[in-house]
C-alpha cells in the first residue's frame, strides 16, 4: 500500500514538474527569476482551517516562498489584494474538458475527434478563469485530454493543470460504449474491455498513450443508451483486474458507480475514488472509510440535467433515470459527510457548461458540510486524492503560487466562489490585475 503511495506520487511529480517550466503565461508576465508579493486582506489556509489577515506571500519561480512577510522587499511585483479573501485555487477532481453540455444525446455523434480537441481549448480557459487551477479529466476520446493537458503543460494553451484518464474502460454495451448506433455500423468505443485481461490491455494501452490515471465504469449510468444507471457492469474479477494493474504502474484508479453493489465491489477492489456515489448505503460508507476511498459526489448536476437536458437533446429515458438519482444522491451527500468519509470536490463538468464548477458549493453546503469543508474538499482533499499534496491546493511554502480572490468571505456565503475575481497560476496571473503595481 505505502509503496503504491509512493510511486504515484512519484509519477504525479513527473506529470506536474513540467508545470514549473511552463511558468510562462500568456500575458508575458513571465515570472522566472522574479518575485511576486502577494498583499492578501484575508488568507484562507484550508490545510490548517486558519484565516489570518493582512498576510504577504513571496513568489518565486511559480512557488510560495515564504508567507507572513510584512513588506515587499525592493524590485518585487506587487499585487495588491488587501481588499480581498485569497484562497489556494480550486481543485475539480471530476471533469470532461473536451465535451460540452450542448451535445448531449444523438447529437454527441457529430462531433468529431478533432472538434473535442479543440473544444477542450476553450473549456480549459473558461474553467481556469473560474478559479479552478487543477483538474482530474476523468474520461475523454481518443487522448484528446492528453493533448490538451500537454498543450497546456507547454504553455500553449491557457487551463488549468490536468491530471487524465484518457478513454474510460468498461463493457461491452455500458457506459464506457457508444450504443446509439445500429449493429451494421460495428463500432465500439476505445475503452471497451471484456474480461480481466482485455480489460488490463487497456489500462496498459491507455499508460502507453499517456494517461496519468484510470477511470473505469462499475455501473450503467445517467447519460448512456440503454442501460440500468444502477446496474452492475463489470465483475468483480474484471475490477480487480484493472486496479492491481494500474496500482503495479504506481497510478490512480477513478470508478463511475451510481449503483449500490458496483460502489461496493469497486472499493473492494482498492480504487482510489468512487465517482457519482448516487445509491450508496451505510455499509458502502463504511467500507470506503475502512478503505480511505475518496467518495465524489457530482451533486449540482441534477438542476442542470432536469432544467436544461430536454432542451439540448438528452433522452427522455436519460431524464427518467436522472429522476431516480438526484434527490437520493444529495440525501446519500449528507449521510457520507456525517460518517466522516474522505471526499473530494467533483462536479462532472462538461454534463453542465465548463465555468460554472463553483455551483456546486451551495449544494455541499446546503447538504450538510461547512463552507470551510467544501471549500477544503475542492482544495486539501482534491490535492490529495491526485497525490499532489504540498504543491496545489495549498498555501503554504513550497506550494506552486495558484490563488483565486473573491471580494466577500466565502466562510459566511460560499456562492461568492461562483465569482472569483482574480486567479493566479504558478505565479502568472490570469485574471483581475487590477490593483497591482509595477
Ligand atoms: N455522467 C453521469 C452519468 O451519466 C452524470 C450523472 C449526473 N447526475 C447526477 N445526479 N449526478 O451517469
Amino acid at each position: 500500500m505505502h509503496a503504491v503511495a509512493a510511486l504515484t506520487a512519484a509519477g504525479a511529480a513527473l506529470v506536474l514538474g513540467a508545470a514549473t517550466a511552463m511558468a510562462q503565461g500568456p500575458q508575458g508576465q513571465a515570472p522566472q527569476g522574479q518575485t511576486v508579493y502577494v498583499r492578501a486582506g484575508r488568507l484562507i489556509d484550508p490545510a490548517s482551517g486558519r484565516v489570518s489577515e493582512n498576510v504577504g506571500l513571496l513568489i518565486r519561480d511559480g512557488r510560495i516562498v515564504s508567507v507572513g512577510v510584512a513588506t515587499p522587499p525592493p524590485g518585487a511585483k506587487v499585487v495588491d489584494l488587501s481588499r480581498e479573501t485569497v484562497l489556494p485555487g480550486l481543485i475539480d477532481v471530476h471533469v470532461h474538458l473536451t465535451f460540452n453540455a450542448e451535445d448531449a444525446g444523438p447529437k454527441a455523434l457529430t462531433i468529431s475527434i478533432p472538434r473535442q480537441a479543440i473544444d477542450g481549448v476553450h473549456n480549459a480557459r473558461k474553467t481556469l478563469m473560474a478559479g479552478f487551477t487543477t483538474v482530474r479529466n476523468v474520461g475523454a476520446s481518443h487522448f484528446t485530454d492528453v493533448a490538451l493537458r500537454d498543450a497546456i503543460t507547454a504553455g500553449e494553451v491557457d487551463g488549468p493543470r490536468m491530471q487524465v484518464s484518457g478513454p474510460p474502460i468498461g463493457a461491452t454495451g455500458g457506459h464506457a460504449d457508444e450504443n446509439l448506433l445500429p449493429e451494421e455500423f460495428n463500432y465500439e468505443s476505445d475503452g471497451v474491455a471484456n474480461g480481466p485481461w482485455e480489460a488490463r490491455a487497456k489500462v496498459r494501452r491507455n499508460f502507453k498513450y499517456g494517461a496519468d490515471l484510470i477511470k473505469f465504469m462499475a455501473t450503467g449510468g445517467v447519460l448512456s443508451h440503454g442501460d440500468s444507471v444502477g446496474g452492475q457492469q463489470l465483475s468483480q474479477e474484471e475490477m480487480d483486474a484493472i486496479v492491481t494493474e494500474a496500482h503495479l504502474w504506481g497510478r490512480k484508479v477513478a470508478v463511475h458507480a451510481h449503483g449500490t453493489d458496483g460502489i461496493k465491489a469497486a472499493i473492494r477492489a482498492g480504487a482510489d475514488s468512487i465517482e457519482h456515489c448516487s445509491f450508496i448505503d451505510d455499509e458502502g460508507i463504511a467500507l470506503a472509510k475502512a478503505r480511505g476511498t475518496y467518495l465524489d459526489f457530482d451533486i449540482y448536476n441534477d438542476d442542470y440535467i432536469m432544467a436544461e437536458g430536454p432542451k439540448v437533446g438528452i433522452e427522455p429515458a436519460s431524464l427518467a433515470k436522472e429522476h431516480l438519482v438526484g434527490q437520493t444522491q444529495r440525501d446519500n451527500f449528507t449521510k457520507a459527510v456525517r460518517a466522516g468519509a474522505k471526499m473530494a470536490f467533483a462536479t462532472d463538468a462538461g454534463v453542465y457548461p465548463h465555468g460554472d464548477n463553483a455551483r456546486q458549493f451551495h449544494y455541499m453546503v446546503k447538504y450538510g458540510m461547512t463552507p470551510m469543508q467544501a471549500i477544503r474538499a475542492a482544495t486539501t482533499s482534491g490535492a490529495d486524492l491526485m497525490g499532489l499534496q504540498g504543491r496545489v491546493g495549498c498555501v503554504s511554502v513550497g506550494c506552486y503560487a495558484d490563488l483565486v480572490a473573491v471580494p466577500t468571505d466565502p466562510l459566511k456565503q460560499v456562492e461568492v466562489l461562483e465569482h472569483v475575481d482574480f486567479v493566479m497560476k504558478g505565479g502568472v496571473v490570469y485574471k483581475g490585475a487590477a490593483g497591482e503595481t509595477p
